[in-house]
């Protein structure tokens, strides 16, 4: 392991707003904040908004700055990349916003049905392992545990194939979508939108790529995905 990365890790040990539950741990036991971020760790019971594959945070941070008045919590598995939305936290003194290291597979050990947004910001596409996507069923499926009875799945991401995978899970789930775009940047839903950009998103555009963006409520289970989809697809 790379120097830095064992500094970053020997540092994200002492920040007190960057929780690393072991996973063997949350196997058996739940986390000890399940069903009461809120209350007993952000000390209000205001809208808590999660980000799922953080990466560096820029998008808990960026909104935990837009809305005072709501919590943010970023998960990710990698400490290396987490230390510095825990850094910017740590230093700015941001106090409606922290970091949880785990899989996202662990999420219903971590939070129950306290949550009101879900993002989903610039994922692994997976071309060819469906199932892996963080919009896939079991995925959905996991999220719809930690959701409040409104609450909503917002992806942005610079694959269309990623994007049409996802709306159509909604559609054909007889979800509700209530922003969709494949050309974020051409479309007055930018007005409406957090102006956050992350590093990959940065990329992307200076790329040329054109930015999608889905809102959707997942207020029920989706259907598991058909044998065909998650075979090696041909996108
Ligand atoms: C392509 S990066 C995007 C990072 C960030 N959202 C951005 O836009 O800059 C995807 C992130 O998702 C995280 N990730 C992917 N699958 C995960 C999983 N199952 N559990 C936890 N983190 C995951 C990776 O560690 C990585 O940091």
């Amino acid at each position: 392991m790379g120097k830095k990365k064992l500094i970053r890790f020997k540092a994200n040990a002492t920040f007190p707003r960057l929780f690393e539950p072991p996973a063997l741990e949350l196997l058996v036991k739940d986390h000890h904040l399940k069903g009461k971020w809120a209350q007993d760790f952000f000390g209000n019971d205001n809208r808590l908004t999660l980000e799922l594959g953080c990466g560096r945070g820029e998008y808990t941070i960026g909104m935990a700055r837009l809305f005072p008045a709501q919590n943010f919590i970023g998960v990710d598995i990698k400490g290396s990349r987490l230390f510095f939305g825990v850094t910017a936290v740590q230093n700015e003194k941001i106090s409606n916003a922290c970091f949880v290291r785990s899989q996202i597979e662990l999420i219903n050990k971590i939070f129950a049905r306290e949550v009101s947004e879900i993002w989903v910001t610039f994922p692994d596409p997976y071309p060819h392992r469906a199932h892996r996507r963080l919009t896939s069923p079991a995925f959905l499926n996991r999220y719809v545990n930690v959701l409040n009875a409104t609450g909503t799945i917002c992806l942005k991401t610079d694959d269309h194939n990623l994007y049409s995978f996802t709306r159509t899970i909604a559609v054909e789930n007889g979800l509700e979508i209530i922003d969709d775009t494949d050309d974020l940047y051409n479309s007055p839903l930018q007005l409406a939108m957090p102006q956050i950009q992350t590093a990959y998103e940065k990329r992307f555009l200076d790329e040329g790529k054109k930015i999608c963006f889905l809102r959707f409520r997942l207020d029920r289970e989706v259907m598991p995905l058909p044998k065909k989809r998650q075979a090696p697809a041909k996108e």
